[in-house]
C-alpha cells in the first residue's frame, strides 16, 4: 500500500485524536520530513487534517472516508466486507485492481474501494467520472459456479441489491434500466461494470464494479444533462460508509438466494424495480438498432423485445433508450 494511504489509515484509526509525526515515521519506517510531505499531499487532496508542530496531526472526526475500519463497524454481513478490503485514496480503476487480485486468488467477497479513480471505466469503453470522496467506487470479487453465458444475471442481481439499498436509505424514486443503470428522474445515478475471467468453460471470477454518485455537487458539462447524484436529488449529503454497509448487506442476501434457489426470485424483484415491461424502447447493440416493446428478461438476463412487425428479439447487451 502507498505510504500516503497508510498514513491516512493510521490517522483514521485515531480519528479526532492527535497522532505524533514521530509515531507515524516509526510505523512507516521513514523519516519525519517524508511524513510531512505526504501529509501536505493529503491536505492538498482535501483531507481535513490539522497539523501542530507540538502535537502532530489530527484527522477531523467528521471526515467521511470509506476505509475498511469504518465499513466494518456495524456491518451486518457474514462474508462480504468481512475480509480482504483493499483501500486506496486514489487508484486508476477499482475494477482493474480487483481483477489483479482475482487472478491472484483473492477469495469471494473480497473488495476494492477507492476515494477517487483516475481512470474510472464505464461500459463500452466509456469513462466514469470519479471525483475524490464524492462517490462510491467499489469492486467486489465473486466466484459463482455458473457458466459464462449466465454471467449477465450478476449485473441484474447487482442492480436489484443496489436499488434495495437506495430505497431503504432514501425516498428517491429510482428505476433500474437494463442492464446496468440506476436512474432517477431519467438521469443516471449509478452504473455497474461487470467483468469476468474464465478458465476453460467455466467462470474463474466475476468483478462487479459499482459507481454511485452520492455527494457529487455537480457534473462536467458533457454529462450534466445525463447524470445526477443523491445530493442533487435529495438536497442532503449522505454517509457513503452507511450506503456501502447497506449495499453489502443486500448484496449478500440476494447472492445467497441466487446460489441456493437460482435467478428466478431475483428476476421477480427485478421486474418490479425496473418497471420496463410493456415499455417502448430502442436498443442499440454493437451492430444493430432495435425498436419495440419490452416483453421480459429471460433466465439468463437477456432482454426480450417485440418489434412492430411482431418479431421477437433476444438482446444480450445494448444501450437502452426509453421512448
Ligand atoms: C456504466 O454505467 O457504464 C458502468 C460504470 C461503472 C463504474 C464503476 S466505479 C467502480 C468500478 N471501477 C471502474 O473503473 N468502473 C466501475
Amino acid at each position: 500500500m502507498a505510504a500516503k494511504d497508510q498514513i491516512l489509515l493510521h490517522l483514521e484509526e485515531r480519528k479526532g485524536n492527535w497522532v505524533s509525526g514521530e509515531s507515524l515515521a516509526k510505523k512507516l519506517a521513514v523519516n519525519r520530513s517524508t511524513i510531512g510531505k505526504h501529509i501536505s499531499q493529503l491536505k492538498n487532496d482535501g483531507y481535513p487534517i490539522e497539523s501542530s508542530p507540538k502535537k502532530g496531526y489530527l484527522l477531523q472526526k467528521t471526515a467521511d472516508l470509506v476505509t475498511p475500519r469504518e465499513i466494518r463497524v456495524g456491518l451486518e454481513t457474514k462474508v462480504f466486507g468481512r475480509r480482504d478490503i483493499v483501500y486506496f485514496t486514489e487508484t486508476d480503476s477499482t475494477n482493474t485492481r480487483a481483477k489483479d487480485l482475482a487472478v491472484r486468488h483473492a477469495p469471494e467477497g473480497a473488495m476494492v474501494l477507492s476515494e477517487k479513480q483516475t481512470k474510472g471505466r464505464g461500459s463500452k469503453a466509456r469513462s466514469w467520472f470519479s471525483p475524490s470522496r464524492d462517490g462510491i467506487y467499489l469492486s467486489l470479487i465473486l466466484r459463482p459456479t455458473i457458466p459464462p453465458r449466465e454471467a449477465p444475471v450478476i449485473t441484474l442481481l447487482t442492480a436489484v441489491a443496489l436499488a434495495e439499498t437506495i430505497l431503504s436509505l432514501t425516498r428517491l424514486r429510482i428505476a433500474i434500466k437494463w442492464p446496468n443503470d440506476i436512474l432517477v428522474s431519467g438521469k443516471k445515478l449509478a452504473g455497474i461494470l461487470t467483468e469476468i475471467g474464465t478458465q476453460g468453460d467455466s467462470i474463474d471470477y466475476v468483478v462487479v464494479g459499482l459507481g454511485l454518485n452520492v455527494n457529487t455537487p455537480q457534473f462536467p458539462d458533457d454529462i450534466r444533462d445525463k447524470a445526477t447524484s443523491v445530493l442533487i436529488e435529495t438536497g442532503k449529503r449522505f454517509s457513503r460508509v452507511r450506503i456501502i454497509r447497506e449495499y453489502l448487506k443486500w448484496y449478500e442476501a440476494y447472492y445467497e438466494v441466487f446460489n441456493n434457489i437460482g435467478f428466478e426470485p431475483v428476476r421477480k424483484r427485478w421486474r418490479e424495480l425496473a418497471n420496463m415491461i410493456g415499455q417502448q424502447i430502442t436498443v442499440e447493440t454493437i451492430d444493430k438498432k432495435y425498436t419495440g416493446e419490452v416483453q421480459d428478461i429471460d433466465k439468463d438476463g437477456a432482454l426480450i423485445i417485440t418489434d412492430r412487425t411482431g418479431n421477437s428479439h433476444r438482446i444480450i447487451f445494448g444501450d437502452v433508450t426509453l421512448i
